[in-house]
């Protein structure tokens, strides 16, 4: 495995890759790599001739009063996971190599992030989206893998892409759970004993709100409720939000029609926690949006 902490650096040993022929497929992450992770890492090294992993916390995504400096890093251990799994290169690049003064031009995400976390994190995704766009031209790969555990950031990477003409192919990746149901979670390291206990009752109630689809419920609220009053019973976690929307547009929804994303956030103690699945359920005959 080869570790890369300058661009210039990346782009030549990228480009000699092109030369031969090879394929590239990517995996950006933050860092302290768990099996989420890891199955990115492992669905990229099934489909492509390279694997480049990223590790880098940007920054740019964190809002004045998030987790930054405090957010979870151990990168002898990144390096050892991504080894293991197969990583051909290693870019670990410091900030003041990816930001080395304030940045001239940003990327602005005009659709789908005043919805789910975009409203809760104001100015999240422009960062997500600036960072990756660094990232695309740094690596240039063919495909690109990302996690449905954060399916909204999915949805605003099929923007960028498409909208940037990056030919690059996003690789949407199932969320990895621990065998409780908990999503695997950097931020699972801050949850204290009991929080940890508690936690798995997100996952819970989305699984009830999709029993419950299953079951003929077809309204927004009563599934919204659902999930809340779940999450309620079984936790000490304040809400942040419970949503249904449509997906990936993430367009509000009264009806559930055609594929439905149902997403939650909470915030214990010292940890914000995200989950959701995604429904598939029948179109709609007449679309009244
Ligand atoms: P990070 O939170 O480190 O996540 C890196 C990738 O791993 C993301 O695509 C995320 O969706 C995926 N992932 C995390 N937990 C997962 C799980 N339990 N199952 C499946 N995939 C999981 O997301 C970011 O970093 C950053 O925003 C980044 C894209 C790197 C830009 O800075």
């Amino acid at each position: 495995m080869i570790i890369v902490d300058r661009i210039s650096e990346m782009q030549a040993l990228m480009r000699q890759y092109h030369r031969e022929g090879k394929t590239i497929g990517f995996v950006p992450t933050m860092g302290y790599l768990h099996e989420g992770h890891a199955a990115l890492i492992d669905r990229a090294r099934q489909e492509n001739d390279i694997v480049v992993l990223s590790v880098f916390v940007n920054p740019l995504q964190f809002g004045p009063n998030e987790d930054f400096a405090r957010y979870p890093r151990d990168f002898e251990r990144d390096r050892h996971i991504a080894e293991q799994h197969g990583v051909d290169v290693l870019f670990h690049p410091e900030a003041g190599e990816m930001y080395p003064g304030p940045l001239t031009v940003q990327v602005v995400v005009k659709a789908r992030m005043d919805v789910l976390c975009g409203r809760s994190r104001p100015g999240h995704f422009d960062g997500v989206a600036t960072v990756l766009t660094k990232l695309f031209h740094i690596v240039m790969p063919d495909r690109a893998y990302f996690g449905l555990k954060d399916a909204q950031q999915v949805a605003v990477v099929d923007g960028l892409i498409r909208d940037f003409n990056f030919p690059i192919e996003l690789v949407p990746v199932p969320t990895v759970r621990e065998a409780d149901g908990l999503a695997k979670s950097s931020r699972n390291v801050y949850l204290s004993p009991q929080e940890r206990e508690e936690a798995p009752a997100l996952y819970q109630a989305l699984r009830a709100a999709a029993a419950a689809v299953d079951g003929g419920e077809r309204s927004a609220d009563a599934i919204r409720r659902l999930v809340k009053e779940h999450i309620e019973a079984h936790t000490h976690a304040e809400i942040d939000y419970v949503e249904v929307c449509s997906y990936p547009d993430l367009a509000p929804l009264e009806t559930l029609h055609g594929t439905v994303l149902v997403a939650v956030a909470v915030r214990f103690a010292s940890a914000r926690l995200i989950d959701n699945i995604i429904l598939e359920l029948p179109k709609a005959h007449r679309q009244e949006d």
